[in-house]
């Protein structure tokens, strides 16, 4: 069984952004399994690294999403993204000279809330405005990676 797994209960209501969570979760699931006390630190390194750019492609499509459908909470949303973003680059230069075990699984464990409590919570909260709603899933749809550089540069 993988350590960290997509439940039903998780969908947030539109197919796109259900499918980045589950992207999320396999990189964090590549993570786990490459903490044993054996291995180095060069795959942990490229799965951070890879989780943070599919988590900033994540953010921007389901920014694309709220903002489309004019989400009132827009914002404060857009803010937990960023918050996320900046403490994941942190956690990914502090990894390099993270030596036990113990720290790995504290940085996996963490990893593994954040996400679940923002999937439950923070996206759930959207669920009702996105659902079954066309122009959601056009936006979701319609989002592409380069977008990430022009959103980022709105602030
Ligand atoms: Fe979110
Ligand atoms: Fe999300």
């Amino acid at each position: 069984m993988s350590y960290f797994q997509w439940k039903p209960e998780m969908s947030v209501g539109l197919t796109r952004l259900d499918d980045d969570h589950k992207s999320l979760i396999a990189i964090i699931n590549r993570l786990a399994g490459s903490l044993g006390p054996d291995d180095g630190n060069s795959g942990v390194q490229q799965a951070l690294t890879a989780l943070l750019r599919y988590t900033e492609h994540h953010f921007g499509r389901e920014e694309a999403v709220l903002r489309a459908v004019n989400y009132t909470a827009l914002t404060q949303h857009r803010d937990e993204h960023k918050r996320f973003i900046r403490d994941l680059q942190e956690l990914r230069a502090d990894f390099a000279t993270m030596e036990d075990t113990e720290q790995k699984q504290k940085l996996l464990d963490f990893l593994k809330d954040w996400l679940t409590h923002h999937i439950l919570i923070e996206d759930m909260a959207y669920k009702d405005r996105v659902s079954g709603d066309k122009t959601a899933a056009k936006a979701a749809e319609k989002f592409s990676g380069a977008d990430i550089w022009t959103t980022r540069l709105a602030g």
